[in-house]
């Protein structure tokens, strides 16, 4: 029942069951975004998707690759440079020109339709290495965040998958002007019992993502009008 208060959705942890909280610390069962119009079904859009954690067996990698599975039919997406390979932003570096990477990166999210990040929580924030490439690209003089529709999903092997980094990556888009959807938000917790060998497997968080995406997908269509 919606009795008009706000409601955030959450991925809980503990199975694959879904649940919302009503931010009162009460948990409902799931409900899923409502039906895709048929209006929206097979649009054509790219998303570019950025990881932040640059280790091998990455879980929030792992997430990533799955999105081009999960995605409405029609969307690709461009898994964006490792931020791995930003040197450590400096002004000075940045006075000689920018990086090629750095570039390389803001034109592919200036031409994206929508931007994925999909990143862990390192100590209750956002990882070093992603502020790092977020504050190279926040320097081109293109703005490429600009305007631009922006999601964002966490996982981490703790129980809160992430949620502490999720809003402190909003407060960072705010100077960027990102356009960062809200709700339902996917942050999963204890991830390292749904992915095997490197794929999400889990049915319930693959669902979840999916139902996501599709609002996302939605929303992100809205600001071509
Ligand atoms: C430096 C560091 C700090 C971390 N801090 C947190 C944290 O604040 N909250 C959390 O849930 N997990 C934290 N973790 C655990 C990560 O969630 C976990 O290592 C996760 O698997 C990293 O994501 P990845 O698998 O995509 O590399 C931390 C890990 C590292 C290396």
């Amino acid at each position: 029942m919606n009795d008009g208060k706000a409601q955030a959705w959450s991925w809980f942890s503990t199975g694959p069951a879904l649940a919302w909280s009503d931010g009162e610390g009460t948990r409902h069962p799931a409900r899923r975004p409502p039906p895709e119009p048929s209006h929206r079904r097979n649009i054509m859009a790219n998303w570019a998707v950025w990881v932040g954690s640059v280790r091998k067996g990455s879980y929030n990698a792992a997430i990533a690759r799955a999105l081009a599975e999960l995605a409405p039919a029609g969307t690709s997406i461009d898994i964006l440079p490792s931020v791995a390979q930003f040197p450590i932003y400096d002004a000075d570096l940045q006075a000689e020109g920018f990086p090629a990477v750095v570039e390389d990166t803001g034109a592919r999210i200036a031409k994206a339709d929508g931007l994925i990040i999909v990143t862990p929580e390192y100590n209750y924030s956002v990882p070093g290495g992603l502020k790092n490439a977020i504050d190279w690209v926040s320097r081109l003089p293109g703005k490429p965040v600009a305007g631009k529709p922006v999601l964002i999903q966490s996982a981490s092997q703790g129980v809160l998958g992430g949620a502490r980094a999720q809003y402190h990556l909003r407060q960072i888009l705010v100077f960027l002007d990102g356009r960062v959807f809200n709700v339902p938000e996917v942050m999963v917790g204890k991830v390292q019992t749904l992915v095997e060998d490197g794929s999400l497997t889990d049915a319930g968080t693959r669902d979840f993502i999916a139902g996501q995406l599709k609002a996302f997908s939605a929303f992100a269509e809205s600001f071509k009008k």
